[in-house]
């Protein structure tokens, strides 16, 4: 598919504040494509950029090919749903959608025609004569995003359209978000500090650090296959382990030492030396827990623990279990009536043990990233 937006060694500064450095990267037509990060990341002033609200220091961005850097906002043709949905307070839903036609002066018919469909696009006809101090929040987003389409743009720009909302409704807009998306078929490019937000309607995630890019992928690949320490604790929860490769026992496995634990077999897809410095992470959910240990597997890697935290959640179970020093989390899923299993409890002696291929290696952890994550 071609490339929609390309951006070509963005760099941003504030006076001495460097909001982005040397972003280069591209989105497909037609996308789903969300910037992911901390807040004060840089996401904003990316997307600002693409608005033409803001001058990039350096580098320069591409709309289906044409150089836009230096193109007026009103003539770039992208349009920008913002967290306050800014609905014009003396105009009614129908006005609110049909202005943007208006000002660019199109016929009565016309403007009738696409203020219907928009309407219908979301779904809101019957409120089509109220005043926006008439209708939730909910249903004000939903007006700010047919306001912005209605002019067809070619990308629509969304900065955290959502964050006003309450949780439940956030998920309810995500999925009319993915479904209009679906309807009108243009390049998205949605912006959060919300990994679930992200996870949940993207069709590709950059993750930014600091107004660099860290990572780009699917949300499997992010989730699965993280490059660094950063993006394995940004998106989801984890366990690192810090230790060493001790031996290389196949082209694609290692034995490493952790701390004060017994070898653990890894797969070793970075070609890392003995002796060299790794860091083990190992997702909740790829643990298992029991009070009997599992039969011997050859790349099961198996330690005994104690149960300190239990959390119930009704689908599934959050532990914490000591071991050898270490706190380590464990998801268990309740795949059967759990009161006919004698639940796992507090202070029990369990083992937990996980495949060798569940665990990847990663460069040393920064214990920033979880301050970062934090400060949201
Ligand atoms: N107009 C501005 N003047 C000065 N600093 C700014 C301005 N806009 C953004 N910044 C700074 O640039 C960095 C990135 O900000 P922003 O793009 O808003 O991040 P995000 O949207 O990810 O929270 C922050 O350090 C922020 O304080
Ligand atoms: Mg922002």
């Amino acid at each position: 598919m071609a490339d929609s937006l390309e951006f070509i060694g963005i760099s941003k500064e504030f006076g001495n504040v460097k909001a982005l450095q040397d972003v280069t990267f591209s989105i497909k037509k037609g996308e789903f494509f969300s910037l992911l990060g901390p807040s004060g990341c840089g996401k904003t002033s990316l997307l600002r950029i693409v608005a033409g609200f803001e001058r990039p220091t350096q580098g320069k961005i591409l709309l289906d090919g044409q150089d836009i850097t230096h193109i007026p906002p009103h003539q770039r043709p992208v349009n920008t749903v913002f967290q306050n949905y800014a609905l014009f307070p003396h105009l009614n839903i129908w006005e609110n959608i049909a202005f943007g036609l208006r000002v660019a002066k199109r016929s009565q018919k016309e403007i009738d025609f696409e203020v219907d469909r928009m309407l219908h696009l979301i779904q809101l006809k019957e409120l089509a004569y109220k005043m926006p101090d008439q209708i939730s929040g909910g249903q004000k987003q939903r007006v700010a995003i047919a306001r912005a389409l209605i002019n067809k743009p070619r990308v629509l720009l969304l900065d955290e359209p959502l964050a006003a909302l309450d949780l439940k409704l956030r998920q309810k807009m995500l999925l009319e978000l993915d479904l209009i998306h679906d309807e009108v078929g243009i390049t998205f490019l949605f912006i959060t500090h919300d990994q679930t937000e992200a996870m949940a309607v993207s069709d590709r995630i950059a993750v930014l650090r600091q107004g660099s890019l860290e990572q780009i992928g699917t949300p499997i690949e992010l989730y699965e296959a993280p490059k660094s320490s950063f993006v394995a604790a940004f998106i989801g929860d984890t366990n690192f382990l810090d230790g060493h490769v001790a031996e290389k026992v196949s082209h694609d496995y290692s034995l490493l030492t952790l701390d004060n634990f017994p070898n653990v077999l890894c797969f070793n897809d970075k070609q890392l030396n003995v002796g060299d410095l790794v860091h083990l992470s190992v997702r909740p959910e790829k643990m298992h827990i029991s009070r009997e240990q599992s039969p011997h597997h050859p790349r099961h890697n198996q330690v005994p623990g104690v149960v300190e935290d239990v959390v119930y959640k009704g689908a599934h179970t959050n532990f914490w279990v000591r071991v050898e020093g270490h706190r380590i989390a464990v998801t268990q899923q309740h795949r059967r009536f759990l009161l006919d299993e004698h639940p796992i409890r507090w202070n029990d002696k369990v083992w937990i043990w996980w495949h060798a291929d569940d665990g990847f290696i990663l460069e040393r952890y920064n214990p920033q990233v979880s301050i970062e994550k934090q400060g949201e």
